[in-house]
């Protein structure tokens, strides 16, 4: 308790000071992800990423799982700061994208770069690169899935992308429980959320060089199906180290619905990844994939309560670092000042091709 010593006013200030100190604190010491962040600065915002990436996944179904796959491997590196974007690392040396993990097999910058052109004209300077994407991937998981989640959002966009942390952070095809278990465990994601998660390979496409190899090794101990492995070696290039355009869906069954049939095929040795099959082979992992298997409403409920949780993954928040205006380079330094106007040339819509 305070002496009545002092002046009431002084008092007053000092009483004043503690309380807005402890009104900042909250925000200022974990500060959270909010669903409707962007309700009155662009309320926009969300549609106009859904429509750019409906209409970009209507000419091609391969946008949704690339989006999925480019928001995972965002969060991974940094957290869920829109690092994987970036084609230029300021500090001088290779980026997150060069990494094998995601040079040449990461896809669709285009339609991350057409949804923020999309926010950008209604409303500059507001919405995060990370954001855009984070309402990207769960966009793909409606119109694959049928299944929609809120983003909380609030992401600011780092302004590091760097090779080596991608390298040390993002798993192999060819990664064994104990891997899978402990790379998620860093993130803090769960041994449930890693099996969940993994159900993304519902969706999407491989090549070759991610499982063709090991995969000559798993048919030695029956582990995946010779008729299988018969049909991917049809598909690829006899030499599986080199890299090769060649894919082919993660999900033989229904490689464009985002549905429980990846766990359902798991145990029929069809598995396409070593990293797939180890769902099933060790004893913590596999009665999470035949739960799900054996219920997809269990599953997808998991899903997308998971994806929030990868979403918030070390997020730059409130002021910090910044809205990035092109998602492929960090902005100039003057820009954070009104004085320093950036010229941007944003395609129209019907402008943007994607791959
Ligand atoms: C558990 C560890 C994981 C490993 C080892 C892994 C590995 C891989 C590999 C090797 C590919 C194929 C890359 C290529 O050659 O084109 C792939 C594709 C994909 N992954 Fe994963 N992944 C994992 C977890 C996840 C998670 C957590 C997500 C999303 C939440 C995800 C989403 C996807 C998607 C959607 C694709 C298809 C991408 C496309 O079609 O462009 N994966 N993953
Ligand atoms: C934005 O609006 C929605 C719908 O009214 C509400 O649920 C949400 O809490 C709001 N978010 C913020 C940050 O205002
Ligand atoms: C990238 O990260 C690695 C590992 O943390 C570090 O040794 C290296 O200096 C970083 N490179 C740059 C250009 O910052
Ligand atoms: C599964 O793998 C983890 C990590 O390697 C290991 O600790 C655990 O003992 C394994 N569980 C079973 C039942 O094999
Ligand atoms: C995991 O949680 C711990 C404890 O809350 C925290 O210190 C750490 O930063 C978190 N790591 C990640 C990657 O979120
Ligand atoms: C089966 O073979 C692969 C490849 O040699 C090996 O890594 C794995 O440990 C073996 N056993 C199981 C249960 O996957
Ligand atoms: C692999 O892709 C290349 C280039 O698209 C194509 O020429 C070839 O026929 C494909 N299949 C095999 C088995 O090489
Ligand atoms: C499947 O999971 C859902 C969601 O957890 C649950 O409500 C339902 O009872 C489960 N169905 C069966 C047949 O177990
Ligand atoms: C964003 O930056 C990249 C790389 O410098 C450049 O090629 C592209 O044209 C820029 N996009 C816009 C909209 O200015
Ligand atoms: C449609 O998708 C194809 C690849 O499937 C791509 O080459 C083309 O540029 C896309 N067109 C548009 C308008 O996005």
């Amino acid at each position: 308790m305070r002496t009545r010593g002092g002046s009431g006013f002084a008092g007053l200030q000092v009483a004043c000071v503690v309380a807005a100190l402890c009104l900042l604190l909250p925000t200022g010491s974990r500060a959270q992800l909010q669903v409707g962040f962007y309700n009155t600065s662009c309320p926009n915002a969300e549609a106009l990423v859904r429509q750019v990436v409906t209409a970009a996944f209507a000419n091609n179904s391969g946008v949704a799982p690339g989006l999925i796959r480019l928001h995972f491997h965002d969060c991974f590196v940094r957290g869920c700061d829109a690092s994987v974007l970036l084609s230029v690392n300021p500090a001088g040396g290779k980026t997150e994208r060069e990494s094998p993990a995601n040079d040449p097999s990461l896809r669709v910058f285009d339609v991350i770069d057409a949804a923020k052109a999309a926010v950008e004209r209604s409303c500059p300077r507001t919405v995060s690169c990370a954001d855009v994407l984070a309402f990207a991937a769960r966009d793909s998981v409606t119109l694959t899935g049928n299944l929609f989640y809120d983003v909380p959002a609030g992401r600011r966009d780092g302004r590091v992308s760097n090779e080596t942390e991608a390298n040390d952070n993002l798993l192999g095809p060819d990664s064994t429980a104990e891997i899978l278990i402990d790379g998620f465990g860093k993130k803090n994601l769960s041994i449930e959320d890693m099996v969940v998660l993994s159900g993304s390979h519902t969706i999407g496409r491989s090549h070759c060089f991610s499982f063709l190899s090991t995969n000559r090794q798993r048919l030695a101990n029956g582990t995946i199906s010779p008729a299988y492995q018969a049909l991917l070696e049809a598909l690829c290039p006899p030499n599986p180290g080199q890299f090769t355009p060649n894919t082919t869906e993660i999900d033989v069954s229904t490689p464009t619905v985002l549905d429980n049939n990846y766990y359902k095929l798991l145990p029929l040795n069809l598995g396409l990844h070593f990293s797939d099959d180890q769902l099933i082979r060790n004893g913590t992992l596999a009665p999470f994939a035949s739960a799900f298997a054996a219920n997809e409403t269990l599953w997808k409920d998991k899903f997308a309560a998971a994806m929030i949780k990868m979403g918030n993954i070390e997020v730059k928040t409130g002021t910090t670092d910044e809205i990035r205006l092109n998602c492929s380079v960090v902005n100039p330094s003057s820009s954070s000042s009104t004085a320093g106007v950036i010229e941007m040339r944003f395609p129209a819509a019907d402008e943007v091709a994607t791959s």
